[in-house]
């Protein structure tokens, strides 16, 4: 689908459909006039009054160009905000494009160009790239229509543009099976993305790990015949910064969790091809990054591993010693990712970050806690976690602060090592963060959980079922308004 930027007047618009928001109190703008007969009939009859998702849609309508007139609900105009806006051109586009229209027009009617365009990008997205005879009909064009140039309306649909294209990027890295994307694949994926977009990109090979003492996260690759890599992609702004900051972006690359000799039940288990969302996350925020251009330099690390039950798997019992120099007891192969972003948060540290956000798909337990709706988000300093809060917010990516205090703690201690990696069913993600917060040590850091919230069991009207490139959008965010 192409996106493009139309100046024109409402009736001369040529397009398969022209659509418009309209909200539960709106009156209908003047270029609507022509429909008010229709439109008041709809809303006494109750079959369009404006709620989110709603769609009517009107066949060659007298005296304007396109075919159809598609009037799209926004819903309550007091909770009408960017988010919304998003969700009703996605919503728009899925129920259009399924109608067979080919060429979507969109009339800006003053609301926000780059939510238009995200929305309307990222539900044209369809995780059916395997299919070899899909019926899912794809929209060519979608127009956004505004009645006068403006730098600003260029401006934000070239953002959006880059953000749903990166968040689609991100998707569609979530989506491939693990046969597909193994963690050298995907070091290959983010090389290509870099090359692509002008960043540098460094991938540490198994050696390299063994070299610098990064026992935890080769722990959980030794089960697997698939090496695993640690990828680095570094985003350095053109002039110099204002000050010392370097954000540290790191994200969970496990390809494909078994849960290794602490093995996972079958069922569902095909799932679990999603537990590299974060680490997709953090390469689809580099992408929009390097188009976007923040201030402030930025490093993504993904430390990616196949946790596999191979002949030399990892087991219950086992003690590593991670790079920072803890040991820990693995007392669930289960708990893998923590065990591999332990490294990659040193490494960070290493690298000069002075302040680390991380993505994972961490727990079951986060699911328990939040279900699908919002992230966990975790922290052991209110300011980053304030600028992280806020960038979710801005983005409409809802994000619950959950509490992390010293007693929790005491639920990672080990007989016999400094650490083990599992504290007990009874918080189960608030233990996963402390293990976690032990190697960020003083360093400003938020870990945020999204297992409940990368992947999408049901489609929406908005957006297709599957992955759902969750923090995308929050990492740019953040990223360009340090
Ligand atoms: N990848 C899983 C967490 C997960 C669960 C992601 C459901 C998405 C959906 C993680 O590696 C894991 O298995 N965690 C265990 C930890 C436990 C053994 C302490 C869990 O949550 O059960
Ligand atoms: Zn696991
Ligand atoms: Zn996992």
């Amino acid at each position: 689908m192409e996106t493009k930027l139309l100046y024109q007047t409402f009736e001369r618009v040529e397009a398969d459909a022209i659509a418009v928001v309209l909200r539960e109190d709106d009156d209908a703008p003047p270029e609507l006039k022509f429909a008010t007969a229709w439109l008041n009939e709809l809303r006494a009859s109750g079959e369009f009054t404006g709620k989110a998702n709603e769609l009517a849609i009107l066949h060659q309508p007298a005296g304007i160009r396109a075919k159809r007139l598609a009037v799209a609900g926004g819903g309550k105009r007091a909770e009408f905000d960017s988010a919304a806006l998003r969700k009703a051109a996605g919503s728009a586009v899925r129920a259009l494009k399924q109608k067979g229209v080919k060429r979507l027009a969109w009339w800006l009617n003053g609301t926000n160009a780059e939510a238009v365009v995200e929305g309307a990008i990222l539900g044209d997205f369809e995780p059916d790239r395997y299919k070899t005879s899909s019926d899912a009909k794809m929209l060519e064009e979608f127009c956004v229509v505004a009645p006068a140039n403006g730098a600003e309306i260029e401006r934000a649909v070239e953002r959006g543009r880059i953000l749903a294209d990166s968040q689609n990027f991100t998707r569609h890295l979530v989506n491939e099976p693990a046969n597909r994307l193994t963690p050298t694949l995907l070091a290959e994926q983010a090389g290509a993305m870099a090359a692509e977009c002008g960043l540098e990109i460094e991938v540490l090979d198994q050696d390299r790990m063994r070299q610098l003492g990064m026992g935890s996260l080769l722990g959980v690759a030794q089960g697997s015949a698939e090496p695993p890599a640690l990828i680095v992609v570094r985003y350095r702004p053109a002039s110099a910064p204002k000050s010392s900051d370097h954000l540290g972006l790191v994200g969970k690359g496990v390809t494909f969790d078994t849960g290794g000799v602490s093995i996972k039940p079958a069922d569902g288990m095909e799932k679990m091809k999603y537990d590299m969302a974060g680490g997709a996350a953090v390469l689809g925020a580099m992408r929009a990054i390097a188009h976007l251009h923040p201030s402030i330099p930025v490093t993504a690390l993904v430390p990616a591993v196949e946790n596999m039950v191979g002949s030399r798997a990892q087991r219950p019992g086992d003690i590593v010693t991670s790079l920072a120099g803890k040991t820990i007891e693995v007392l669930n192969t289960d708990a893998e990712g923590r065990l591999i972003l332990v490294d990659a948060i040193t490494y960070a540290r290493r690298l000069g970050c002075t302040h680390l956000v991380d993505a994972a798909t961490l727990t079951g337990a986060i699911v328990v806690a939040l279900g699908n709706i919002n992230i966990g988000a975790f922290s052991n300093n209110d300011t980053l976690l304030g600028r992280v809060m806020a960038a979710a917010k801005d983005e409409g990516e809802k994000m619950w602060h959950m509490p992390l205090d010293d007693d929790y703690k005491e639920l990672l201690k080990s007989s016999f090592a400094d650490l083990a990696n599992i504290g007990g069913r009874a918080g189960g993600a608030i233990s996963a963060a402390w293990f976690l917060r032990e190697f960020a040590e003083d360093t400003p850091w938020v870990h945020l959980d999204i297992a409940g919230t990368a992947w999408l069991d049901d489609a929406k009207p908005y957006m297709a079922k599957g992955p759902s490139g969750i923090c995308v959008r929050t990492f740019t965010k953040l990223a360009l308004g340090w």
